[in-house]
């Protein structure tokens, strides 16, 4: 399926709202709704535009760790940014809480398949990451892995969110500050039967190690499969288990508890080249597309039609 074939959804507006999820918070019963802001429209949409009543949560999209240290290595310039987008949304009224997302589709996944495979690996972005977090002022991580590939991923996958658990414990008892949160950007569904490997994510260590996750409910349909048009987060599908209502419903068979559970919305949208221009409902024949098919921020025309959605009333997320 989707972004699972297809892990090229570069940067772009994929991750730009990827999540804008919506659920109840296990610990408080406050809704979680959290939004994704890419690092790379800070020029157009600043951190101080985001209408924070909207939203709860904020993660910055995003950070990646090097590729052999599996340490962070901030620049000065995105240093200074950081700060300035922790401190400017912890200012706002009403205030949100602020993540920063590691990874993302565009990382791709070898680079947390050969962190998580090794303790003394899996150590070192662990603590690089709480310093991280505590040097720039955010109030939790949050994991990006698109998406481990094997069992062998799920189960290092487990190891990491076991450890990272202690670290953060470990490291608000001795500092006496707030607990980090840490939450994981997922699949739709809680085993992968589309494509590749068979495997399944390792719900026990999730349920008990993360504050929640965002499922990543989008993509189910795209230019990858050009053969027909289709619904590409469509909430439910008659004949078919590539939905919404499937995949949160895995999340739940599974037993990560409903209260952890952030549906993921996407506000893109994808397309494709039709084969008659006068049959063009969902499912209508499709061609080989020209491009990717995903209305990209690089695309000037795409850009603008995204900035008028997000800062028209109809959506109305900025002001
Ligand atoms: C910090 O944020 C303010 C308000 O959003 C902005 O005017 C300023 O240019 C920012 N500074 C940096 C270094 O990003
Ligand atoms: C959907 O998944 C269920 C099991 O979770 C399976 O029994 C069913 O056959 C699947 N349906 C389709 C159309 O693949």
């Amino acid at each position: 399926m989707a972004a699972i074939n297809h892990i090229l959804c570069t940067s772009a507006i994929f991750l730009i709202l990827t999540a804008f999820s919506h659920a109840m918070a296990s610990s408080n019963h406050q809704p979680i709704k959290g939004v994704y802001y890419p690092s790379w429209v800070a020029q157009d949409f600043s951190p101080s535009s985001i209408k924070t009543k909207l939203f709860t949560h904020i993660y910055y999209a995003f950070l990646t760790p090097n590729s052999v240290t599996f340490k962070f290595n901030i620049e000065q310039t995105e240093a200074l940014f950081l700060v300035n987008f922790t401190s400017t949304l912890h200012a706002k009224k009403p205030r949100v809480q602020t993540l920063f997302s590691v990874g993302g589709a565009a990382e791709g996944s070898a680079l947390f398949s050969r962190m998580a495979s090794d303790l003394s690996y899996r150590s070192a972005f662990i603590h690089s990451s709480i310093e991280v977090a505590r040097k720039f002022g955010f109030d939790g991580i949050d994991l990006d892995w698109e998406y481990p590939e094997d069992t062998t991923d799920m189960v290092n996958l487990a190891y990491l969110l076991d450890e990272w658990r202690v670290a953060v414990q470990k490291e608000a008892g001795t500092t006496g500050r707030p607990l980090l949160l840490l939450t994981a950007a997922v699949y739709y569904s809680s085993d992968t039967f589309l494509s590749g490997a068979q495997r399944a994510y390792p719900a026990a260590s999730i349920s008990k190690n993360l504050d929640w996750i965002n499922v990543m409910n989008y993509d189910y349909h795209g230019g990858w499969d050009p053969s027909a048009t289709g619904a590409h987060a469509a909430l439910f599908d008659p004949n078919s288990n590539i939905s919404t209502s499937y995949g949160l419903g895995s999340w739940i068979r599974v037993g990560v508890p409903r209260s952890k559970l952030i549906m993921g919305l996407p506000l893109y949208g994808r397309t494709w080249q039709l084969k008659d221009p006068r049959w063009h409902g969902v499912g209508a024949p499709a061609v080989d597309l020209r491009s990717y098919g995903l209305c990209e921020m690089e695309d000037h025309e795409c850009r603008a039609l995204w900035m008028m959605m997000v800062l028209d009333q109809t959506w109305n997320l900025c002001s």
